[in-house]
């Protein structure tokens, strides 16, 4: 069963869900077998007249000879089958679902024998119309949508791959979640609403002069209760399968009401006209960037400005979010392993987050992130399926840079477009040595974003890397499992080792031999999904060191954070100019070290940088600036020329901001020089680059005045929550 069109569908209930599941399965895969059944006889005439079915049979006509039988009943009725269904169904056929409730679906699987759970994957397509019956199903109706899968950890992976194909080919976009989740999201999204459509109707139903009352109904009248048009037999069971997720969000409800009641009766018109716009505005958000998202592609953000005033104390035991390198990673190798992969400590950061929808829109589905769980349902190295659509990597050089190496030894052509930002990054960099193995990669104006790989096979080479860059790095190593042959890479100096570790956790060797500083790789494996537990992010956990140490009498004690040795650059950095900086609780956790850090009010002293120690501290740069600045004597930072490539051009974006708070410096092509003296407050230029905001709000507690800061909107990239867990530790910082 490899080849969808070459499957037999079977549907059971050829309504408006089942039917559109026909007609678009037909439109798409003219070729494909579908079977189905259904009790009204009519239905069927008609799908079979229109060519939309092969046939259709009794029940057990249809589910014998299906590889994929598609459960598109009612709620109920669903329920029912899945008893008849698992002592019928043969061991191999998938059987999914399109309910719009998901947990009475699961509880109704979990009794069904072993083999029957295993290959049962809970679906629901967030797609659907007033309208009811086959009359109503048309052959696009899922162009777009997305379906919301709900495996479970148990599930087969590769049932969950099929099912996924199944929605994909017919245009839908597969996302993952729990049943929990999936049904208190959509008791507040579609149960309630549909819930509310009916108790208007109904109560201008009661009304003495209703009639007049629909005579004169409107274009707002027709819009609100459009949804109390849909199939009463659904929506009743649907409810009462989902009857507890509704009660809660009935509560809430019912206190908005009673709310407005007051408020009339108050005349508060002050009040009233503040709650609208409240909705008004969350709306129009809803509409512009998550009911048709690739209009955000376009549209400009809100800025955000971030106004820091100094603080007298910083104190406080914290966790970062996860790292930002390793959430990248286990999503990528979480996808192109077999098996599932639990990720815990997932960044839910925009940049993660792009490597995440990638993946999605390239045939994995992944379940949440949920609180930071993220559930990869690998697909194998050679399971990815073709991009439809340009892949979005937002802000990401590291998305950009590592997909970019799974992507050229494909056999699908793919596109890799980014932010503004992004957009102007160096990509001849992974495009030269990727021609190396064979790659067939176009930039634009030879060495920028947009992307055009066209899928080909590799062969291994040896490179010699130029830049300490993890990214090349992992690019290569990427490419390298896909190549045939061998790979060995030598890097110039070592730079963070995140994807061999990971990729040992997951059963593919990498001989390392340190002292050459050579890596060898073999092409053809294959790799086994394990579980990640993602530390706490060293980069972001940079920031609030530095607060500390450049504060008056303040602690901060940061837990569970990556200690990594390719990454503790900041730690030697901070030691160096005499931070009051201790490590303890250090242990290894899933291959990587992990520890807290606590650190205090600290007379810093200017440092010269050491060079090797530059690829190891390569993004703490700016805060380690701000450091610099609040030290005693000249610190020189020399070899950092990548600093003027990265989000922003780092050394003139730091080199502008110290000066504006009266900080003397001179720069360098590859680095700065700075004269530790007061901060002064004032305004600074983030140049959207989230280290760049981040840095300047922690200069802001030594400042002897206000700093604003300017476009801080990117800081969501790395550092979701970053203004809340500030404030926490006594950083005043607001957003305006
Ligand atoms: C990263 C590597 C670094 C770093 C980036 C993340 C990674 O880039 O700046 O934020 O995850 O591999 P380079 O390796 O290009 O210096």
């Amino acid at each position: 069963m490899s080849s969808l069109s070459k499957l037999s569908i079977g549907i059971l209930g050829l309504g408006l869900i089942g039917g559109s599941l026909a007609r678009s399965l037909r439109y798409k895969l003219p070729n494909i077998k579908i079977r189905a059944y259904d009790l009204n006889a009519v239905n069927l005439e008609a799908a079979l007249a229109d060519g939309a079915i092969n046939d259709f049979d009794d029940l057990e006509g249809v589910v014998k000879v299906s590889d994929v039988v598609v459960l598109a009943l009612p709620p109920l009725s669903n329920i029912d089958m899945i008893k008849k269904l698992s002592e019928i169904v043969g061991e191999n056929s998938i059987v999914t679902d399109v309910s719009s409730v998901k947990t009475a679906i699961r509880a109704a699987v979990t009794l069904a024998p072993e083999p029957f759970q295993r290959n049962f994957v809970l679906g629901h397509p967030i797609a659907g119309s007033e309208r009811s019956g086959y009359g109503a199903a048309s052959h696009n109706l899922f162009d777009g949508r997305s379906v919301i899968l709900t495996p479970h950890s148990s599930t087969s992976t590769f049932a969950v791959g099929i099912v996924h194909e199944l929605w994909r080919s017919i245009g839908a976009n597969v996302i993952g979640m729990s049943p929990d989740e999936h049904d208190s999201i959509l008791a507040s999204t579609s149960h309630l609403p549909h819930l509310l459509a009916y108790a208007l109707v109904n109560v201008l139903i009661g009304q003495k002069k209703s009639d007049d009352i629909f005579r004169y109904a409107a274009g707002g009248f027709a819009d609100f209760s459009r949804l109390a048009s849909s199939d009463p037999t659904m929506w009743s069971e649907i409810f009462l399968t989902n009857a507890n997720e509704t009660e809660v969000m009935l509560d809430a409800f019912i206190d908005q009401l009673m709310g407005y009641k007051s408020l009339l009766s108050e005349k508060n018109h002050q009040a009233l006209a503040i709650n609208f716009k409240a909705a008004k505005t969350a709306r129009e958000h809803f509409m512009e960037k998550h009911y048709n998202p690739q209009n955000s592609l376009n549209s400009p953000s809100r800025s955000t400005n971030y106004v820091v005033n100094p603080s007298s104390r910083i104190y406080g035991t914290i966790s970062v979010p996860g790292d930002k390198s390793i959430s990248h990673r286990a999503i990528i190798l979480g996808s192109i392993a077999d098996g599932v992969t639990k990720i815990t400590g997932f960044l839910e950061g925009e940049d993660t987050l792009c490597t995440l929808k990638a993946f999605c829109e390239m045939g994995v589905t992944i379940v949440g992130p949920d609180n930071g769980v993220v559930i990869v349902y690998g697909v194998g190295i050679d399971g990815l399926k073709a991009p439809r659509i340009p892949l979005y990597m937002g802000n990401s050089g590291t998305a950009m840079r590592l997909i970019a190496g799974v992507l050229s030894a494909q056999n699908f052509d793919s596109e890799l477009i980014g932010d503004e930002s992004l957009s102007n990054r160096p990509m001849q960099r992974i495009s030269d040595p990727l021609s190396e193995f064979g790659a067939r990669i176009k930039l634009t104006k030879g060495n920028f974003p947009p992307l055009y790989i066209s899928g080909t096979s590799l062969h291994g080479v040896r490179h010699e890397m130029t830049i300490a860059s993890a990214q090349i790095k992992s690019c290569l190593l990427l490419a390298g499992i896909n190549a045939s042959g061998i790979t060995k890479i030598t890097e110039p100096a070592p730079c963070r080792d995140h994807t061999e570790r990971m990729l040992e956790g997951f059963g593919y060797p990498v001989e390392r031999r340190q002292a050459e500083g050579e890596l060898i790789i073999s092409g053809g494996g294959r790799l086994t999904a394990t579980d990640i537990e993602v530390p706490g992010d060293i980069s972001s956990a940079a920031f609030f060191m530095v607060a500390a140490a450049i504060s008056k009498n303040s602690e901060i004690h940061l837990k569970q954070v990556g200690l990594n040795p390719t990454r503790t650059g900041i730690i030697s950095l901070l030691k160096l100019m005499n931070a009051e900086l201790q490590i303890s609780n250090e242990r290894v956790v899933g291959g990587e070290s992990v520890g807290d850090i606590t650190i205090a009010s600290s007379e810093l002293s200017g440092i010269s940088v050491p060079v090797e120690l530059v690829p190891l501290a390569i993004d703490e740069f700016p805060i380690f600036c701000i450091a610099a600045a609040c030290a005693k004597g000249i610190t020189t930072i020399k070899g950092a020329g990548e600093l003027r490539v990265k989000e922003s051009d780092r050394i003139q974006a730091m080199a502008d901001g110290l000066t504006a708070l009266g900080i003397t410096l001179k720069t360098f092509d590859d680095g700065l020089q700075i004269k530790g003296g007061n901060l002064l407050g004032g305004n600074v230029k983030s140049f959207s680059d989230h280290r760049i905001a981040m840095a300047f709000t922690i200069a802001g507690v030594r400042a002897s005045g206000p700093i604003s800061i300017e476009d801080c909107e990117n800081v969501a990239t790395s550092f979701p929550g970053f203004v809340g867990l500030a404030r926490s530790i006594g950083i005043d910082v607001r957003e305006t």
